[in-house]
């Protein structure tokens, strides 16, 4: 049995006094719990020692991500942050390879493999995302897109537990753009994900790996994604930005 995982990706919206606000919104909707959901917030990197102090003084029922990470543990690497940075900080859980990563920071799959190795080693759980652009799904050739990002993202890593590995699924052309991928066409690619998984690691280590929908999800559309077998959560953008329509994403998910 998999929990669901309900996370907000932040992006690079909400300052510092901002994002503390957001999480103590977010921690009064939140107060009675979020039963087996994961919920998870992704603030930028300036702001999580800020939401960290939130979710401690209000014992808040989320855990923290960050956005992005470097696969070094330390050194010349001006404006880069390592795991162990993220992980003095209390983040648990860390985005990579995003498609605006991908798209406007020229992030491969190599680097994202990295990066899934090095939070690893650290335990920070990554939320790994990949997705087909509009001309990849014009075409019809999403799902090997897809499933060849997966292997190439997932390439010798070691997973022991596979609660904590989490993949995104996010078709690009339905990224903030209010334009939402059906939940058939996400049944279609998650579950292809899965077998490539399960071809990959096993099908016991496949089934326990979450694998999320995002993609303009909100409070109106995600339980039509939640119904579908091997859709396990969202990771959401926009919608996540405040704190009542979050909080009933978390809810539908309960
Ligand atoms: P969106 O973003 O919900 O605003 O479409 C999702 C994401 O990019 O993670």
């Amino acid at each position: 049995m998999r929990n669901r995982v309900m996370a907000g990706n932040w992006k690079m919206n909400k300052t510092y006094s901002e994002a503390v606000e957001l999480a103590t919104g977010l921690a009064a909707e939140l107060k009675d719990g979020t039963g087996s959901v994961d919920v998870i917030v992704a603030p930028p990197a300036v702001d999580l020692k800020g939401v960290a102090e939130v979710i401690e003084q209000e014992k808040a029922p989320f855990a923290l991500s960050a956005q992005n990470v470097y696969f070094e543990e330390s050194g010349a690497y001006t404006g880069e942050t390592a795991p162990s940075m993220l992980e003095s900080v209390g983040a648990t859980y860390c985005i990579i390879g995003h498609s605006e990563r991908r798209g406007y920071f020229g992030e491969t799959d190599e680097d994202i493999n990295k990066k899934a190795k090095k939070l690893m080693e650290h335990g920070i759980i990554p939320i790994s995302c990949c997705g087909e652009p509009l001309e990849v799904r014009e075409a019809g050739t999403h799902v090997e897109f897809v499933t060849d990002q997966i292997k190439k993202d997932t390439e010798g890593l070691q997973i022991t537990d596979p609660s904590k590995y989490i993949i995104a699924y996010e078709p690009i052309w339905a990224i903030g753009t209010g334009k939402t991928a059906t939940a058939d066409d996400a049944q279609e690619v998650c579950g292809a994900i899965r077998k490539t998984l399960a071809e990959i690691f096993g099908q016991e280590t496949a089934d326990g790996i979450r694998i999320l929908y995002g993609g303009s999800a909100k409070p109106t559309n995600v339980a039509g994604f939640l119904e579908k077998d091997d859709v396990d959560g969202a990771l959401v953008g926009g919608a996540s930005l405040k704190a009542d329509s979050f909080a009933a994403m978390v809810k539908a998910a309960m």
